[in-house]
C-alpha cells in the first residue's frame, strides 16, 4: 500500500468529523434538513481549519445518492460520495482561485455554469483562495450570483474575507471558521497516534500543536515529519531537536537563567536555539504565550480553550513563574512583545534575541516600583517622625540630623539591599 500523507488520509467525511466547527457544521445540517439551500456559500478562516473539508462534505451533502434530495449524513459510499471524495466528479469542480484569477477563467466558468449538472443534483464550484480573483473577475463573477441557474451552489474559501468585495460578501452565506486551540489539537493528534500505532509520547504532541498555531493540517504535517525521523518513540525533548519546534524546556530554562542571574547560561540557550535552525519569531511568539499563560495561570485561570498546556507543563509552568512577581513579568512580556515586532524588520536575529533577553536579565537586578515605594514610605515615614520628635532636616541642604539626606537615602535604594 502506498504511503499517505495523514492529513489526506484522515480528511473527515462527514461533518461530525470536523473538529471545532461544530457552529458551521451544525448551523449547515439545519438547513439542509430544512431545504434551504444557499447558492453561495463563503468559508473564510485561517489556514488548515477544515474549510476545503467542509466544502467537499457539503458538496456530498448535496449530491449523495443515499436520499432523495440533500441529506445532512453523506453515505460516503455511493457513487457521487465516491467520486467527490476521489476528487473526480465531472460536476463538483475544485478551482485555485490564486491560478486562475482573471476574466477569462471566470467567463469560462459562467459558460458552463448553464449547462445542467451529468450526475448530480447540484453542480458545486469550491473556489478556493477566492480573494485571489482580480476586480474583472470578481464582477464577472457577480453576474451569475446575482442570477444563478437553480442547479448551482458555489462555496468560496478564503483565509483573506477583508480582501473580497462587499458586492459579493452580500449575497453568500458567510461561515466563519475558528483557529483550532492546543488541547483539541492534542486529542485530535493522540486519536490518530492510536489508531496508526504510532509511537510517540503523548507529552510530544503539545509543542507539535502549539506549533502548528491553530491549523490542523500544520499539527499533522509535523507529526509526520516526527514520525519519518524518528524510529524508537518520540519523546517531548525530541520534538525540538526533530522538527525546531521549541518545548517548553527552553523557555523555563531561559526564565530559570533570567530568575538566578546567569549571563552565561542565557547566552548559551540562545545558542542552542540558533543553532537548533529554529525559527526564531516562533521561538519568540512562543515564549510571549508562556508569559502570558504563567500570569494567567498565577491568575487562578486554567481553563483548556485559554491555555494551551497540558496538566503537567501547567505544574511546571508555575514553578518557573513562581520566582517572578506579576510585575516583573508584565515588563518582561513588555520586552517580547517588542523583541517580536523588532524581529520582521532585523537582519540578525541572534542580536535581537541576545539584547533583549539581557535586558530581561536586568529586570530582576533593578528594584521594583513596589520596592521603591515602600522604600519611599518608610523614609518618609522617618522623616514625620523626626519632625515629631522636634529635629527637622535643615531646610536649605536637606540634611537630616544624623547627616544624611533625603538623597542619600534615595540613593541607598539603588545601591543598598535591593540592587545587591
Ligand atoms: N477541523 C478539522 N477537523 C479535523 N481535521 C482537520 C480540520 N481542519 C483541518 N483538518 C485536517 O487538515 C487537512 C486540511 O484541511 P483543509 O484543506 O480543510 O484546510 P483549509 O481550511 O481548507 O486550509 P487552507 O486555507 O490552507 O486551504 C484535512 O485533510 C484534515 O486532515
Ligand atoms: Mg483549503
Ligand atoms: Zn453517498
Amino acid at each position: 500500500m502506498t504511503y499517505q500523507v495523514t492529513a489526506r488520509k484522515w480528511r473527515p467525511q462527514k461533518f461530525d468529523e470536523i473538529v471545532f466547527q461544530d457552529h458551521i457544521s451544525k448551523t449547515i445540517r439545519n438547513s439542509i434538513k430544512a431545504g434551504r439551500i444557499s447558492h453561495a456559500y463563503l468559508f473564510s478562516g485561517p489556514r488548515g481549519v477544515g474549510k476545503t473539508t467542509m466544502a467537499r462534505v457539503l458538496a456530498k451533502a448535496l449530491n449523495c445518492l443515499s436520499a432523495d434530495g440533500p441529506t445532512e449524513d453523506p453515505c460516503g459510499t455511493c457513487e457521487n460520495c465516491v467520486e467527490i471524495k476521489e476528487g473526480y466528479s465531472f460536476d463538483v469542480m475544485e478551482i485555485d482561485g490564486a491560478s486562475n484569477r482573471g476574466i477569462d477563467n471566470i467567463r469560462e466558468l459562467r459558460e458552463n455554469v448553464n449547462l445542467a449538472p451529468i450526475k448530480t443534483r447540484f453542480k458545486v464550484y469550491i473556489i478556493d483562495e477566492v480573494h485571489m480573483l482580480t476586480k474583472e473577475a470578481f464582477n464577472a463573477l457577480l453576474k451569475t450570483l446575482e442570477e444563478p441557474p437553480e442547479h448551482v451552489v458555489f462555496i468560496f474559501a478564503t483565509t483573506e474575507i477583508h480582501r473580497i468585495p462587499e458586492t459579493i460578501l452580500s449575497r453568500c452565506q458567510k461561515y466563519l471558521f475558528k483557529k483550532i486551540p492546543v488541547e483539541t489539537i492534542v486529542a485530535h493528534l493522540s486519536k490518530i497516534v492510536e489508531a496508526e500505532s504510532y509511537k510517540i509520547d503523548k507529552e510530544a504532541l503539545y509543542p507539535i500543536a502549539r506549533a502548528a498555531e491553530g491549523s490542523m493540517r500544520d499539527s499533522q504535517s509535523l507529526l509526520d515529519q516526527a514520525i519519518s525521523f524518528s524510529d524508537g518513540t518520540i519523546k517531548e525533548e525530541d520534538a525540538l531537536s526533530i522538527l525546531g519546534v521549541t518545548t517548553l524546556f527552553s523557555y523555563i530554562d531561559i526564565l530559570n537563567c533570567i530568575a538566578e542571574y546567569d549571563r552565561v547560561k542565557l547566552i548559551d540557550e540562545i545558542d542552542r536555539v540558533i543553532t537548533l535552525g529554529i525559527d526564531v519569531q516562533r521561538y519568540v511568539s512562543g515564549f510571549i504565550d508562556v508569559i502570558r499563560s504563567i500570569r494567567l495561570i498565577s491568575g487562578g485561570i486554567t481553563l483548556k480553550d485559554i491555555i494551551g498546556f497540558s496538566d503537567e507543563e501547567i505544574s511546571r509552568l508555575k514553578a518557573a513563574g513562581g520566582k517572578y512577581t506579576d510585575e516583573e513579568l508584565s515588563l518582561i512580556f513588555k520586552i517580547a512583545s517588542e523583541l517580536e515586532g523588532g524581529l520582521r524588520f532585523s537582519t540578525n536575529e541572534r542580536i535581537n534575541l541576545e539584547m533583549a533577553f539581557l535586558d530581561m536579565l536586568n529586570i530582576k537586578k533593578s528594584p521594583s516600583v513596589a520596592s521603591i515605594l515602600k522604600k519611599l514610605s518608610g523614609i518618609s515615614g522617618n522623616m514625620d517622625n523626626n519632625i515629631a520628635a522636634g529635629a527637622p532636616q535643615d531646610q536649605k541642604t536637606g540634611q537630616k540630623p544624623d547627616g544624611s539626606s533625603v538623597e542619600d537615602n534615595i540613593k541607598s535604594l539603588f545601591h543598598g539591599e535591593v540592587i545587591e
